[in-house]
């Protein structure tokens, strides 16, 4: 065949639609292909089709990787993951604040050193890509080197990464820490290698406010304004004694997010990790901004952070994504965090449907990202970024899915117990632009 082509076969399941929160049968937006093939050239998707139609005029002889059975997804996209944290994953006993300094500060600090950082990226690119993840928004450390060593990995694999040097100069130990000028050189030299370079794209990466001095955080909004389509990634209202702090370091913003938005650090291509803790006017602001809220469940159960409205967000009108803020968050599962985030809004009386959960972390969050037309959908002209998933692993999930397929389950019946009780032992195979990156034993 010729090189570069591969054909993909099997179940597809993505969005056209934000499902919302209707009750599933009711949900738009879900698009549901049994035995389709998927037809791949030099990374893209050029065509789909049902699997008893024949092949265009030659693709005879193009490989075929025969998934039948198995549920072929776009890749997940995670808007919200720290690198250098799963050296801290699972860490006990303690909330945000004293979290940092006892288990995250230390860590991130041995990432000054250009080997630590560069076997880290390959070791957490590789776990992404072993959890079914194909693209994501990425904090490393202060160390410039520690974004370098991202990009470079990212880039060698024509993975879609977003990433940035993280800014923090002040409230953090020594050797965590930059300073305004040096700052500003180490992103505009890492904007100028990295920013449009293949797949990479820059983020501006303010930590959180109290760890940015005023000074520094103009600087960071300056930036915003002054390089195109850069984005811009920060925490925001994850932690009650974190937003009074905030409120006591800047006394003059009307509100936490209001820190950000007078330096113009808020727009469309803001990623805000949390907002659990955010007010009516702040929600308007990031309506208004186009702004997106990345939602981490899994990390604000762990540190006992509060529970975010999902529900309350979504009749507002805001773009919320899921992400899974490893080490806070204590899975690269994007399977994992959705049901953890199902039962978030059942502690708040909402249910979560498996069709609103899969849709925020691939067409949702691709569109949040101004990424709709590569990434988050099965469909010609995108990239070939795949997650190929088995319906159950173990003999409870096996049991619950032979009933769900039953004549008489509905097929959201049979998607969200594979959510709720999948994880990464359910992946069969990872392509991330055509190309095999993670293959289970289940496949070989
Ligand atoms: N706020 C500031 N830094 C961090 C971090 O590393 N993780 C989380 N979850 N929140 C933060
Ligand atoms: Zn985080």
């Amino acid at each position: 065949g010729t090189p570069g082509r591969l054909v993909l076969r099997g179940d597809l399941l993505d969005f056209t639609a934000d499902p919302g929160f209707a009750a599933p049968h009711e949900a738009p937006g879900v698009r549901w292909r049994t035995d389709h093939r998927v037809l791949i050239d030099a990374g893209r998707i050029v065509a789909v089709q049902p699997a008893d139609q024949a092949l265009p005029t030659g693709w005879e002889g193009a490989p075929e990787q025969d998934h039948r059975g198995r549920l072929l997804m776009p890749g997940f996209i995670d808007t919200h993951v720290h690198c250098p944290q799963l050296d801290v994953i699972a860490s006990f006993g303690t909330e945000l604040l004293d979290w940092l300094n006892t288990y995250t500060f230390p860590a991130e600090r041995r990432y000054a050193d250009p080997e630590v950082s560069r076997i880290g990226a390959e070791r957490f690119l590789n776990a992404l890509w072993a959890h079914g993840t194909t693209s994501a928004v990425v904090f490393p450390t202060v160390h410039k080197v520690s974004a370098d060593a991202l990009f470079e990995r990212a880039h060698a694999h024509d993975m879609r990464l977003i990433t940035g040097k993280v800014l923090m100069d002040r409230h953090a130990p020594e050797g965590l820490l930059d300073d305004v000028e040096q700052a500003e050189r180490d992103c505009l030299d890492l904007i100028a290698r990295w920013h449009g370079n293949g797949r990479q794209a820059y983020a501006v990466t303010v930590r959180f406010a109290p760890t940015s001095t005023p000074e520094q955080l103009v600087m960071a909004g300056e930036l915003c304004r002054s390089q195109p389509g850069v984005y811009m990634q920060t925490h925001v209202a994850e932690n009650r004694s974190e937003v009074q702090w905030v409120s006591e370091l800047f006394p003059d913003a009307r509100s936490y997010l209001d820190v950000y938005d007078r330096d113009g650090l808020i727009g469309p291509r803001s990623v805000l990790a949390h907002g659990i803790w955010l007010d009516a006017r702040d929600h308007a602001v990031l309506r208004e901004r186009g702004a997106q809220i990345a939602h981490c469940p899994s990390s604000n159960l762990f540190l006992g952070s509060g529970l975010f409205d999902w529900a309350q967000a979504q009749r507002e009108g805001l773009h919320v994504s899921l992400a899974s803020d490893v080490g806070g968050g204590t899975s690269l599962s994007m399977l994992r965090n959705m049901a953890d985030a199902y039962k978030i809004q059942a502690m708040q009386g909402t249910r979560l449907s498996a069709w609103k959960a899969l849709h925020a972390a691939t067409l949702g969050s691709a569109e949040a990202l101004g990424l709709a037309d590569e990434i988050g959908q099965i469909e010609p002209g995108r990239m070939a970024d795949f997650a190929i998933w088995n319906w159950s692993h173990g003999d409870v999930a096996h049991h619950r899915d032979s009933l769900a397929r039953g004549s008489h389950g509905s097929l959201h019946e049979r998607v969200f117990a594979w959510m709720t009780l999948g994880d990464e032992r359910n992946l069969a195979a990872t392509l991330v632009a055509g190309q095999t990156v993670f293959q289970s034993a289940s496949v070989m």
